[in-house]
């Protein structure tokens, strides 16, 4: 926090406050055309983000932690829901909560796996231990905090996935669950679903698909002929998963979800968090949040019912051809190599260059780079945007790699970055 906290005195005009929000934007690194590779927001195509943005105004200002009693509201979240599990291999059974994001998905998942250890685990003593590779999300470890549960992180194989009998020898006699991520947000590789939901089955541990990038992108990659592992509610192990409207959903923020296999497995999603002894009567909420946007859940139930399957089919057959369009371009600067995954971020990096300094020049040249920093890859994603972006793109990354060969560019820009 910096600056005064006294509180402004007077009323200004609403032209005045449009101005300086205007002006405020100018300033963001993520609202300007050329960075739409670095954001990791996704809209789909414009007029998919038209749909989602007249839904998101006809809902404003309306609260979703009233959707379980609004006939409305509540048939659209319903909808949202069951679309989700669907989607995920859940059939029937499969049940699912409305989220605000990923991070809220993970800590709920976490919650009612410790609330069915509590109950079906009798010789685990807590603290309770998560195994996990050390690619799947930091929410993990916020959740663990937060939850009194014990983190335990296992190294990546050398291909950056989990490695499967790491996380078995990992496994003690208080680990309660097991996570693999579909994709990791590093570097958007699918771990070995399968493999780990058989060391979850030799364990009796409940296991969790973060698929928050993966959920609304994997099944429609699987309808148009890409190889990928299983990674839902197809595997018997697999308990619950995380799934984000809000990235590959091309839905408004703040929207996710969390599946459950059964209802049975959702009932510890609820243990001791429906509060009945409350002088305002029974308070039950999907989540964390309390009141949360009603506009975020019209607005994916826009989306969702506007593209169908055949729609997210095209959008991700197109976003594909951009993605390798992406490659060519990167491979073709001298010695950038892109690593190949099965999702549309394009981590890439070279062995030569000091990878810091190239996220230096990213940041001069006004992107907002993301990646990862062990090793240090920069991973923009593939978008369905305008041709001049991605050369644009190209173009810049292309004068960096050369002004960092030549010392000319470093990694001054990032201080300014970071200390935002
Ligand atoms: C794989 C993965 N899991 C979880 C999250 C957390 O999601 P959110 O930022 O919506 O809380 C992210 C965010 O990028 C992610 O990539």
């Amino acid at each position: 926090m910096t600056g005064s906290t006294s509180f402004p005195k007077l009323r200004r005009t609403r032209h005045e406050v449009e101005a300086d929000i205007r002006q405020f934007k100018s300033l963001d690194m993520c609202t300007k055309p050329n960075n739409r590779l670095m954001t990791g927001i996704h809209k789909g195509s414009q007029q998919v983000h038209e749909v989602c943005r007249a839904a998101y105004n006809e809902y404003f200002h309306t609260n979703a932690v009233l959707a379980d009693m609004e006939q409305g509201l509540g048939q659209m979240q319903n909808d949202v829901l069951r679309w989700t599990v669907g989607l995920l291999n859940g059939g029937a059974e499969g049940r699912a909560n409305m989220m605000v994001g990923g991070s809220e998905s993970i800590f709920c998942a976490v919650h009612a796996a410790r609330e069915w250890a509590r109950e079906n685990l009798p010789n685990a003593k807590e603290p309770y231990e998560i195994v996990m590779p050390r690619t799947a999300h930091a929410a993990f470890d916020k959740a663990a905090h937060y939850l009194g549960l014990k983190m335990n992180r296992i190294a990546a194989g050398s291909d950056f996935r989990a490695d499967v009998d790491a996380l078995d020898s990992a496994v003690t006699p208080n680990t309660i669950m097991i996570v693999g991520s579909a994709p990791c947000w590093g570097f958007g590789l699918v771990d070995p679903i399968p493999e780990i939901a058989s060391v979850a089955e030799k364990h009796g541990l409940w296991m969790h698909v973060d698929c928050c990038v993966g959920g609304f992108l994997l099944p429609f990659m699987e309808r148009l002929g890409m190889t990928l592992p299983v990674f839902d509610f197809r595997l018997e192990a697999v308990s619950s998963i995380s799934a984000d409207l809000h990235k590959h959903g091309f839905a408004a923020k703040p929207a996710s979800t969390v599946s459950y296999r059964s209802e049975a497995l959702q009932k510890y999603h609820n243990t001791g968090v429906a509060i009945d002894n409350w002088q305002c009567g029974m308070y039950k909420s999907h989540g964390v949040v309390g009141s949360r946007p009603g506009s975020a859940v019209a607005a994916a139930w826009a989306v969702m019912s506007y593209l169908g399957e055949e729609g997210y089919m095209d959008i991700t057959r197109q976003t594909f051809a951009i993605k390798e369009k992406m490659i060519a371009g990167i491979e073709s600067i001298e010695d950038f190599k892109v690593l190949r995954n099965e999702s549309l971020l394009v981590p890439f990096r070279s062995n030569s260059l000091e990878m810091l300094n190239v996220f230096g020049g990213l940041v001069e040249r006004g992107y907002f780079p993301w990646g990862t920093f062990d090793p240090m890859y920069v991973h923009p994603s593939a978008e369905p945007v305008d041709e001049i972006v991605i050369d644009q793109f190209l173009g810049d990354l292309a004068e960096i790699g050369q002004g960092v060969r030549e010392g000319v560019i470093t990694a001054e820009a990032l201080a300014t970055y970071i200390g935002n």
